[in-house]
């Protein structure tokens, strides 16, 4: 009985949601049936630049069933970023009155990601795809049908669609989404080259890929009066209320957000799109509930991807591998109307030891959508170049590329000069590589063969920081002695619904059957988004201490109550097992939650709590790190790369649920195969439109693309990140994956392929 609780953190508990998912009884933003729902669809620019001459929408409007064709010429006036919140006087729809009582002067705030989204408010045409224009009908398909009939012209402009034909007009930024300057340095970088015995100096790129979650994105909008609820595809329930509410220039308050499901996210979701703007609009000009879903072919243009990238590395070292220069200068782009700059140097800093340094980010601005954050952003382009270069340089020195790395493990965070809060690289490379049969591999490159095929094998490093945003949440124990647990908080897939029954069943003690949890709503205590893989951290953090507060309020009334048996015990001096709290010095004396309650004529006892980062963000540097193994086989005849077997090694802090947690592994994994063999949207140079704009071309892994995957995450202790000592997985698994596979190429074939995706036509 000295356990002090049931253990339910680290238990490989099935996904909670995971029948719902399987039954179809869990609803994603598109599938609330509603009463009397319109349906929306979106027309888009067929140019990339240049500004709209007219649009007939007769024909449109007399088409059967259309309810309202909205364009420039008719949408309600927005905010813009620029304008926040001033002129409002222009507009001409029901949008704008509500804006008039709103006096939520916060337009345009700090926060990036809760900036105005204006869609429709002028002529001009920023990328080919741009929404100009959205009709409702009373059917799908005629929405559909109608949006053909739309008559468009255009002064076309010539667009500027190749980062490397416009290098010359790149520009600095003035800040990166995460706390690093765009130009980072240390030391004395020429110096630093100088004095190395061996340098490598290449220019790696990654090209512009698509997030495409299997769920599209969806918007159905209601309005209630002034109020508006969205059932919203969204990483991020709060954000969304925040930007409509700032677009629309309405409080916040009057915005309910509902995402309960979310059929994959990879930061897609993260951010606000038009078409959610969009939907609002409509269903406020027909008066009824509108569903808008944004076509496979629409996401190509619409939701944000990862930018193309060009990254030219320099590296020096001294003979036994000490590294005496790290050089690392970045060209992404931006669009022509807002700016996101992808912050792929970021690892770059603190990877390993070097005095001398220099990271630099600048940006082209393209008629092409704006990218956003996806999967690892900055760390997924910026450790395949970065982990390729020391791949490179490994050869150089003819080192074990495992052995370079370990030469050069910082002591303490390289940039910031703080601590680890615990650095677990050398520890996954060691069980890693053991586990993977590193040493059977022939450093030579092209010496390993199976039958005709050239083997390979390569590693990398995978790094992310560990995130933890101020999230709030609410925790009730009901009189039948079962508990919810609500905050906004969404899951993406992720085991977000799971790992948070696990923290609240041990927390409160009681089984994980007793625990509901329900998040994906803005009517619940509010979080940040699902992104940065900070979920883990800020939402389990919350729930864990909102059960701590909740449990201290039970306790305090047994204690006080005359008729529990607990009565006048400590609250240190009882403890709460299978919904029965005790006595730890006699165990027998005890009451069930349910008991203590009934007596007591509670139909519910709860607490809520805010709980933000404490100071040891300024003290250690966090992050979590790891190992990433693959084997390919390389057709010398064709081509064709295969990888046939991949590892990875994690240390990343606690692991509430080492089931969900290995499955993220697998995930990022897998997206990681995809962005060495297969992803790439490809820009047609003269119209600046991404010519394979479905999944048939837009090439991702598929099962026989996918060999047996490994994961693992090596035992963590750390006490600083935060109260549950989780770090965080959603996203290291993708970290160095790319890298690893180049790497296995480079060693089956000799030959090093610096441009992703790694095609047969580079091989050949
Ligand atoms: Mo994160 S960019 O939402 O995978």
């Amino acid at each position: 009985m000295n356990e002090p609780n049931n253990k339910a953190i680290g238990k490989p508990l099935d996904r909670v949601d995971g029948r719902l998912k399987v039954t179809g009884a869990a609803r994603y933003a598109a599938e609330f049936p509603l009463k009397n729902m319109a349906h929306a669809v979106l027309v888009q620019s067929a140019i990339a630049k240049g500004r709209i001459q007219s649009i007939d929408t007769s024909a449109a409007q007399k088409s059967p069933g259309v309810l309202a064709v909205i364009t420039h010429l008719n949408a309600p006036k927005l905010t813009s970023p620029q304008s926040s919140g001033g002129d409002s006087s222009g507009g001409d729809a029901q949008v704008t009155a509500a804006n008039a009582q709103s006096g939520d002067g916060s337009a345009g705030g700090e926060n990036p990601f809760e900036k105005p989204v204006p869609v429709l408010q002028d002529d001009k045409i920023n990328f080919y795809g741009q929404h100009i224009g959205v009709v409702v009908a009373e059917t799908l398909e005629q929405a559909k049908h109608a949006a053909t009939l739309l008559r468009v012209t255009y002064r076309e402009e010539r667009p500027a669609t190749v980062m490397a034909a416009n290098l010359a007009n790149a520009y600095k930024p003035q800040s990166l989404l995460v706390p690093l300057k765009p130009d980072t340095q240390r030391g004395d970088i020429q110096g630093g080259l100088k004095a190395a015995d061996v340098r490598v100096d290449h220019t790696y790129t990654t090209p512009n890929e698509h997030h495409q979650p299997l769920e599209a994105h969806a918007t159905t909008a209601v309005w209630d009066g002034q109020q508006l609820t969205l059932y919203d595809a969204s990483q991020n329930v709060n954000g969304v209320q925040k930007t409509v509410a700032n677009t629309l220039r309405i409080p916040p308050e009057n915005i309910r957000v509902i995402s309960s499901f979310v059929g994959g996210g990879f930061g897609s979701k993260y951010p606000v799109r038009g078409h959610t703007i969009l939907a609002a609009i409509a269903a406020q000009q027909v008066k009824r509930p509108v569903k808008l879903v944004v076509t496979r072919e629409q996401m190509f243009t619409s939701v944000g991807f990862r930018s193309h990238s060009s990254q030219r590395i320099r590296l020096g070292a001294k003979k036994d591998g000490k590294l005496t220069a790290i050089s690392h200068e970045i060209h992404t782009q931006t669009s022509v109307f807002e700016e996101f700059i992808e912050h792929v140097g970021v690892a770059t800093p603190m990877l390993y030891d070097t005095p001398n340094l220099l990271v630099t980010h600048r940006g082209v601005r393209l008629n092409l959508p704006t990218p956003t954050i996806m999967r690892a952003p900055g760390e997924s382009p910026g450790m395949f170049a970065f982990e390729s270069a020391m791949d490179e340089l490994a050869y150089a020195l003819k080192l074990d590329p495992i052995e370079l790395r370990l030469r050069n493990e910082p002591e303490r965070d390289p940039e910031k000069g703080l601590p680890w809060s615990s650095r677990s690289l050398v520890e996954s490379f060691r069980q890693g590589a053991k586990s993977f049969g590193w040493e059977k591999r022939n450093p030579e490159p092209r010496s390993m063969r199976d039958g005709r095929y050239l083997i390979g094998m390569g590693t990398a490093t995978a790094t992310y920081p560990t995130n933890r945003m101020p999230s709030s949440a609410k925790v009730r124990i009901l009189a039948d002695g079962s508990a919810q647990v609500h905050l906004a908080a969404t899951d993406i897939g992720t085991g977000t619904y799971t790992m948070l029954t696990q923290i609240a069943a041990e927390a409160l003690g009681i089984p994980t059957e007793r625990v509901r949890v329900e998040i994906g709503d803005t009517k619940m205590p509010k979080t940040p988004g699902s992104g940065g893989s900070w979920g883990a951290a800020s939402y389990g953090s919350a729930v864990q201490s909102a059960c701590v507060a909740v449990r201290a309020k039970i306790l305090g009334m047994a204690r006080l109550d005359p008729r529990s048996p607990l009565k006048g015990l400590s609250n240190v001096g009882m403890d709460i097992r299978e919904g029965r709290i005790f006595s730890k010095r006699d165990a027998s004396r005890g009451e069930t939650y349910q008991e203590l309650l009934t007596r007591n004529n509670l139909k519910v006892t709860e607490a809520e709590v805010e709980s933000t980062p404490d100071e040891a963000a300024k003290k250690y540097s966090m992050h979590a790190f790891g190992a990433q193994f693959a084997q390919v086989q390389v057709d010398p005849d064709l081509g064709m790369v295969r990888v046939t077997r991949f590892l990875g090694t994690y240390g990343a802090g606690r692991i509430l649920n080492p089931k969900t947690a290995r499955s993220q592994m697998i995930g990022g994994i897998i997206m990681g195969i995809g962005m060495a063999l297969h992803e790439e949207t490809v820009v047609d140079e003269r119209y600046g439109h991404f010519v394979n704009h479905n999944l048939g071309e837009y090439h991702v892994p598929v099962h026989a693309d996918i060999p047996a995957i490994e994961a693992f995450f090596v035992e963590e202790n750390d006490p600083h990140v935060n109260p549950l000592g989780v770090k965080g997985v959603g996203e290291i698994g993708i970290v160095g994956v790319a890298a690893a596979v180049a790497n296995a190429v480079y060693h089956a074939t000799g030959k090093r392929i610096r441009d992703l995706p790694i095609t047969p036509d580079k091989l050949l």
